[in-house]
């Protein structure tokens, strides 16, 4: 049987792939901090059995047309609102992604960015490397508490879950608002579940942790950054799609909430003169979730895993 043919949409490490050499022939875009142009993707396209490729590869009908003998997808995320399913489906393309693998990580980053977001870790960071620290002051640089207040979490998927466990260890209250309720969660977490409009009335920590779908875009809107507390933080580490970035840029200006973390944007990458980036009150990370080199190491495994579990084995291990 000759090798099925595998495009990878970025440059990965070569140890990641030599396992798998015996069993695929790879091609690669030999580029690791640059996206593969979509022209050059759709000309790789044309022979290939299988596509492991990131987020910032936007996998639509056209590209699928392109690629007559598509089997496989390895989307190397747990999110694949860059892959239009439904064109998948009906090409009977299978699409894998990389749940469970990132799940502490992603969690470690959100709490992360809670805790800069409210004790003011950059611009602290930012104060003192300016040389501008002269004198302890009482106040200087004072931000909100994080223990014992409460977490709202939106959005209670594995994710969620895991940033409700270090929640619980800092001492709060975990609020939680999904499609479903999370029996487990809320025995062992004490986690309640409320509605939507609650969550954002009650919540210290208003926490996006839900995927980009046609019902989840622009959620957090006008309308509900109205709904937060004054001393409201918001949260973003799943899809900036899901906020409306303009109200949420009014909310922050005109106070209506007090301040948001954000690692994910409606246009990535967002550019360094975007507004969002002049706010003192807004902390802003460039979609490294899962950036760990442990993490990011397990998930491109796990794509190839998955297309030798289609090519050779019993069937991909994580299909969505
Ligand atoms: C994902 O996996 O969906 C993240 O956004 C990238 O780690």
């Amino acid at each position: 049987m000759t090798k099925p043919l595998i495009y990878i949409s970025r440059k990965i490490p070569k140890e990641i792939i030599v396992p798998y050499e015996t069993k695929f022939e790879f091609r690669m875009w030999e580029k690791e901090n640059e996206p593969v142009p979509r022209r050059v993707l759709i000309q790789e396209l044309k022979e290939v059995d299988g596509l492991l490729c990131l987020l910032t590869e936007k996998v639509d009908k056209d590209l699928l047309e392109a690629a007559p003998q598509l089997k496989i997808i390895a989307n190397m995320a747990v999110g694949y609102d860059n892959i239009t399913i439904d064109s998948a489906n009906d090409r009977g393309v299978v699409v894998t992604n990389t749940p469970d693998v990132l799940t502490e990580t992603t969690a470690d980053l959100t709490f992360t960015l809670m805790l800069a977001t409210a004790r003011r870790i950059v611009e602290a960071a930012d104060y003192i490397r300016s040389d501008r620290w002269e004198h302890w002051s009482p106040y200087l640089l004072a931000g909100s508490d994080i223990h014992h207040k409460t977490i709202g979490i939106v959005g209670m998927g594995r994710i969620g879950e895991a940033v409700a466990r270090r929640a619980k260890g800092f001492g709060m209250s975990v609020l939680y608002h999904n499609r479903s309720r999370k029996i487990e969660a809320e025995k062992e977490l004490q986690a309640k579940y409320t509605s939507f409009d609650q969550l954002l009335k009650e919540a210290d920590f208003v926490v996006s942790m839900v995927p980009l779908t046609d019902s989840t875009r622009k959620i957090f809107n006008r309308e509900a950054f109205g709904k937060m507390k004054s001393s409201a933080i918001f949260i973003n580490a799943s899809r900036g799609g899901t906020v409306d970035e303009d109200d949420l840029l009014e909310a922050l200006q005109t106070k209506e909430i007090k301040a948001a973390g954000l690692d994910v944007y409606t246009e990535e990458p967002i550019r360094g003169d975007h507004p969002l980036m002049n706010l003192t009150n807004a902390v802003c990370f460039p979609h490294i979730g899962s950036a760990s080199i442990e993490t990011r190491t397990a998930m491109l495994q796990l794509c190839l895993e998955n297309l030798a579990g289609y090519f050779y084995g019993d069937g991909p291990k994580t299909p969505v």
